[in-house]
């Protein structure tokens, strides 16, 4: 793979491109991420933890908050002692905390052995990955709930937002854990998955990163007969968290933990396949990633076009004009039109636009769609339909009862949308009088 690329100018040089506008947006950004024991135990650690290494050598600040949750099960096992669960928490006695914090230390001491070889049998060997732990994490014992004292179970009080800055202001890639302490110096065994919340939020992180088991996500997948959607605003991953059948309970829980984060300042929250080689790097560089992702921001969106979008917009159409697909637009002419059409945006990029203008026949308003296109990259997701629908509810409410389309080679496309073939006669006459007779496009018609 590694050798077709580099052998390969033009197919890595467009894989680089698609990747170049991520590495100077993640530059000086904050990530937390958050990797399950089972990660850590995992033979894919060892590529995790290079690319890693990768992140942090561009630029990106890491916070790594290790879960330990297999180890501990194992070492309670291993020592005999069979401990009690209340509700959605461990209790953890004293004698308990000893052997949690055993094998809390022994996972700490593999990830960090791991990360110091992290860029090893690599080109970025000499590149040194410095890990910086400490006492970052403020908790207080959980307490007494229905009547159950939870002993030494303790959850996040407050962050050491300022100790933590400190170290990744030096470059070092700071190391968290399940173990908290409290003023008093007591040490209290957290949820994992609390601490990376916290730091997340207590940073004003820009994104918080699961690196998990999705096999959960495939299976309600199945259950459900569908692939749930890979990008949520918070409301939409709560509601979709309420109608989850009672076995999806881990992606309920994520669900919900990600769209409170989200409404607590992080921007997004991403929970990305770790038996996936790369799904990081592919997560964080490629436009779509491969994660489920709850997000604050409107990830994608179809909006009015501005005059700032004439470029991008004539980049898109150029090519098709060049083909004889579309009719050419020249640049004044786009600046004069702007106004009529509307861009799918993703990421400040514009992967697709639509036109519509308006006529009357016979006293009766009718609109025509027009430049419709979407970048050849990003075909195929459903971003044609969406301008689609976008101008039939314009036309619709600026009360237009037929919604025209012109095509050469798209006739399928919109008869798939519920357009049938028309003849030209159809047309308004001011249409008829623009259109090119070369290149004879068929004239096609929906009833609104
Ligand atoms: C037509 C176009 C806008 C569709 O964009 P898109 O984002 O891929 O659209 P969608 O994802 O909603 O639809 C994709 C479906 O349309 C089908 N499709 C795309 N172009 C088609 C064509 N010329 N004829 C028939 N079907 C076509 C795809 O095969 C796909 O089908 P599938 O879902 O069964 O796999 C895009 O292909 C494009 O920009 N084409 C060049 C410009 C053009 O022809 N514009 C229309 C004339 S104004």
């Amino acid at each position: 793979m590694t050798e077709s690329l580099v052998s390969d100018p033009k197919r890595f040089a467009s894989l680089f491109r698609v990747a170049a506008p991520y590495l100077h947006a993640h530059r000086g950004r904050t990530f937390v991420l958050h990797v399950s024991g089972e990660c850590v135990a995992s033979d894919g650690f060892g590529a995790i933890a290079q690319d890693l290494a990768i992140l942090s050598t561009l630029g990106i600040r890491l916070v790594l908050v290790h879960g330990a949750r297999p180890q501990i099960h194992a070492r309670l096992v291993q020592a005999g002692v069979n401990s009690e669960v209340h509700g959605a928490r461990r209790v953890t006695t004293l004698e308990e905390l000893r052997l949690v914090l055993e094998a809390v230390g022994a996972v700490r001491t593999q990830v960090e052995s791991v990360l110091s070889m992290g860029a090893a049998n690599t080109p970025m060997a000499g590149a040194r990955l410095r890990v910086a732990g400490g006492n970052f994490v403020v908790a207080q014992p959980v307490g007494i709930i229905d009547g159950v004292d939870h002993g030494a179970t303790g959850e996040v009080r407050r962050v050491d937002r300022e100790g933590i800055v400190q170290q990744l202001d030096q470059g070092s890639v700071v190391l968290l854990s399940s173990v908290g302490f409290s003023l008093t110096g007591d040490v209290f065994n957290v949820s994992s998955v609390e601490v990376a919340s916290a730091v997340a939020r207590g940073l004003g992180a820009d994104k918080l990163m699961f690196l998990g088991e999705t096999e959960h996500v495939a299976h309600v997948e199945t259950v459900l007969g569908h692939a749930l959607p890979h990008e949520m605003t918070p409301e939409e991953a709560l509601e979709l968290s309420q109608a989850l059948p009672a076995e999806a309970s881990e992606v309920v829980s994520m669900l919900m933990c990600a769209a409170k984060v989200c409404d607590q300042g992080v921007p997004r929250v991403h929970l990305v396949d770790r038996q996936v080689d790369g799904s990081l790097l592919f997560e964080l560089f490629t436009r779509d990633g491969m994660a489920l992702m709850v997000s604050t921001d409107p990830f994608e969106g179809i909006r009015p076009a501005t005059l700032e979008d004439v470029g991008p917009v004539l980049e898109l159409l150029a090519p098709l004009a060049e083909r004889g697909v579309l009719v050419r637009r020249p640049r004044e002419i786009l600046e004069t039109e702007i106004g009529q059409f509307a861009v799918v945006e993703r990421d400040r990029t514009i992967l697709g636009c639509a036109a519509l203008r308006w006529a009357e026949v016979d006293g009766v308003k009718v609109a025509e769609i027009y430049s419709v296109a979407v970048d050849p990259a990003d075909r195929g997701a459903g971003r044609g339909s969406k301008l689609l629908a976008w101008a039939e509810q314009r036309a619709r409410e600026g009360g237009a009862h037929r919604l025209f389309a012109r095509s050469t080679q798209t006739l399928q496309w919109f008869r798939d949308h519920g357009f049938g073939r028309v003849t030209v006669e159809a047309l308004p006459g001011s249409w008829v009088a623009l259109a090119d007779p070369e290149r004879n496009s068929a004239v096609l018609a929906k009833d609104l």
